[in-house]
C-alpha cells in the first residue's frame, strides 16, 4: 500500500513541474521561482564573498548590475539580449553558466526566460538585502522510501510513555517501537537533516531544528497527532543545531551554524531576541532550571549565558579554554545541559572533562581586568568529571543526580554528579554517538550513532535492551558483521 502511495507521490513533483512551467510562461515570481535557482546554482561563485566575473546574485540590486564584461546582465523584457540568459543557454560548454557544472534543467531555463520576458519584476520587500533573507520557509520533499545509506542520528527523543522513540531522519522524523525496533510512522516533508528534536511538556508538539549545511536552517513545530508542520519559527542562513523548550514550556531557544542564539515565544511563535556574539557555530542551547538564563555552547570554546528575558549577556564561561594549570586545554564545546536535578550547567566537547559550573559563580570568577594573571591561574569554582573518552563528547543528559555522556568513541557512560565518579560504562560500542534521550520514567536511555544505529539500555541494570538501525527499508538482519535486533530477554 505504501509503495502505491509512493508511486503517486513520485508523480506529484512531475505534475508540479508541468504546472509551474506552464504558469511560468504566463507569470514567473522572482522570489518563488527564480531566486531558489540562482541561490542553489549560481551564488557559490557569484555571492557576497566570492564574485567571479565581477558579478553577484546575492541581492536583487546586484543581480541587475553589469559584470566584468560590461554587458547588461538583465534587460527587462528581452531575454535574448540579457547576458545572464545568453550564458545559461550558451551552446559552448566552456562559457555556459553555471560554469563547469551541469546545465540548468529546461524548466528552470523556461522560468528564467519567462521572468525576464515579463519585465524582470521584483516581488520582494527590499532590493538591497540578501535574497536569502527574503525567501520564506522552504517546502521540503518527501523522505526517501528506502534509505540506501545510513542517515546519522543527530537527534532522538522518547515519546511520553517511553514505548516509542522519535528519530531525526532524512527529510523526516521516523517513529519506532522502542521494544521491537519496528517502524511505526513517518512524518515527512521536513528539513533535510534534523539536528535537534524535543517535545513540548504535554508531549503533543515536537520542536525540530535542522536544515541543509551552508544553505538553509529552520526551527519548526510539528503537531505529532496530525504529522503537520504547524509553525515555522524562523529560517536561517545555515543549519540549526539545537532547539529547546524552556522548563515552563513558554519559550524556545535556538542556535546553529549561523552563530546566532535566538529566543521565541511558544504561543505566538514570535522572536523575542537574537544575539550574534559567538564567533563560531552554536552547538547547543539550554535553559537554567528556573528559566532565568539561556546558555549557549559554541565551537568558539565558550559558553555564553544570557538573561532569558531580554537576551543581554550575563557572563561568558571560558573554562574550556585554559592556557595554564591542571585543566589546561583549548576545546570546542559540543554539548551543554542544565536539568532540574543539576542546579548548574554541565558542558563538554573536546578535552578530557565534563565541566560543572554555575553561571553566577562563573561571573564572580571572571572578576575584573585587573586580576587577569591571578584569574587565569586559579581553577575557579568549576567541578570536573574526568570522563576517560579519547574523542569528543557530543551529547549529555541529566536525570536526578546522574549525568550521561555519549562520545565519538561510540561509548555511553554515566557519572554521579555529586562525587564526579563513574557509575557505569554501558555495554557496546558503535560509531560516533551524537544523540541521547532518557524516557520520562528515567528507566531507559537511548543513544543514536553516526551510522544510523540506535541502542536502548535499561538505566537500572545497565543491560542493553535493543539495538536497531533507524533506517527505513533496511533489513535489520542483513547487516554485515553486526547482529542487530539483539533483544535480550
Ligand atoms: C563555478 C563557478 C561559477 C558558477 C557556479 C556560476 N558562474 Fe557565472 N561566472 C563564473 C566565472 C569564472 C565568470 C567569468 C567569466 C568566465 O570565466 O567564463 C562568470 C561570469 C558570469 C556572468 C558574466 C558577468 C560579466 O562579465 O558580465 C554572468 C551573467 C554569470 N556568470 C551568471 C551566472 C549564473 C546565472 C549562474 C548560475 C546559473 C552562474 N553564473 C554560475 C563562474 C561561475
Amino acid at each position: 500500500m505504501r509503495s502505491l502511495f509512493k508511486t503517486i507521490g513520485a508523480l506529484v513533483p512531475i505534475l508540479i513541474s508541468i504546472t509551474t512551467s506552464l504558469s511560468a510562461s504566463a507569470e514567473s515570481s522572482f522570489l518563488r521561482d527564480v531566486a531558489p535557482i540562482l541561490l542553489k546554482r549560481c551564488a557559490g561563485c557569484h555571492g557576497e564573498r566570492v564574485h567571479l566575473g565581477g558579478y553577484r546574485v546575492d541581492t536583487f540590486q546586484s543581480l541587475l548590475l553589469k559584470g566584468a564584461s560590461g554587458e547588461k546582465s538583465i534587460v527587462p523584457g528581452k531575454p535574448d539580449d540579457s547576458r545572464l540568459f545568453q550564458l545559461i543557454t550558451a551552446k559552448v560548454e566552456a562559457v555556459r553558466m553555471p560554469k563547469s557544472d551541469d546545465q540548468l534543467a529546461p524548466e528552470q531555463i523556461a522560468i528564467i526566460r519567462a521572468w525576464i520576458a515579463g519585465g524582470a519584476k521584483f516581488d520582494g520587500a527590499s532590493v538591497s538585502v540578501p535574497i536569502k533573507s527574503l525567501l520564506g520557509p522552504r517546502r521540503h520533499p518527501a523522505a526517501p522510501v528506502v534509505y540506501r545509506t545510513a542517515s546519522p542520528i543527530m537527534a532522538l527523543a522518547f515519546l511520553p510513555d517511553g514505548r516509542e522513540i522519535a528519530v531525526g531522519g532524512y527529510n523526516e522524523i521516523t517513529i519506532w517501537n522502542a521494544a521491537s525496533g519496528k517502524l511505526i510512522r513517518r512524518i515527512e516533508h521536513l528539513p533535510q537533516r534534523i539536528q535537534s528534536l524535543s517535545l513540548s511538556k504535554d508531549g503533543k508538539t515536537a520542536l525540530i531544528g535542522g536544515g541543509t549545511p551552508g544553505e538553509y536552517g529552520e526551527a519548526s513545530l510539528i503537531d505529532l497527532a496530525s504529522g503537520k508542520r504547524t509553525k515555522v519559527l524562523d529560517t536561517f542562513n545555515d543549519i540549526v543545531l539545537s532547539a529547546v523548550f524552556s522548563p515552563d514550556g513558554r519559550h524556545i531557544a535556538v542556535g546553529g551554524a549561523d552563530m546566532s542564539v535566538r529566543l521565541y515565544d511558544f504561543e505566538s511563535g514570535k522572536r523575542v531576541w537574537m544575539s550574534s556574539i559567538h564567533s563560531d557555530w552554536v552547538t547547543a542551547v539550554s535553559f537554567s532550571p528556573d528559566g532565568h538564563f539561556v546558555a549557549s555552547a559554541s565551537k568558539d570554546m565558550t559558553v555564553k549565558v544570557f538573561e532569558a528575558a531580554d537576551g543581554s549577556l550575563f557572563t561568558t564561561y571560558n573554562g574550556h579554554n585554559r592556557q595554564i594549570g591542571k585543566y589546561m586545554g583549548q576545546n570546542p564545546v559540543y554539548s551543554l545541559i542544565f536539568e532540574p536535578g543539576a542546579q548548574f550547567a554541565c558542558s563538554a566537547g573536546g578535552g578530557n572533562w565534563i565541566q560543572l559550573w554555575s553561571p553566577i559563580e562563573a561571573k564572580a570568577d571572571s572578576g575584573d581586568a585587573g586580576d587577569m594573571e591571578e584569574r587565569f591561574a586559579k581553577q575557579g569554582h568549576t567541578r570536573y568529571i574526568e570522563h576517560g573518552f579519547k574523542k569528543g563528547v557530543f551529547a549529555l543528559n541529566v536525570r536526578g543526580n546522574n549525568i550521561f555522556a555519549a562520545s565519538a568513541d561510540g561509548i555511553l557512560k554515566e557519572f554521579d554528579l555529586s562525587s564526579q565518579k563513574l557509575i557505569r560504562t554501558y555495554p557496546g560500542k558503535s560509531d560516533w554517538l551524537f544523540s541521547l534521550s532518557v524516557d520520562d520514567s528515567g528507566d531507559q536511555i537511548a543513544a543514536g550513532s553516526y551510522s544510523g544505529e540506535i541502542r536502548i539500555w535499561d538505566t537500572k541494570s545497565g543491560r542493553l535492551i535493543i539495538m536497531f538501525f533507524a533506517q527505513p527499508g533496511r533489513s535489520q538482519r542483513q547487516v554485515p558483521g553486526i547482529s542487530t535486533l539483539t533483544r535480550q530477554n
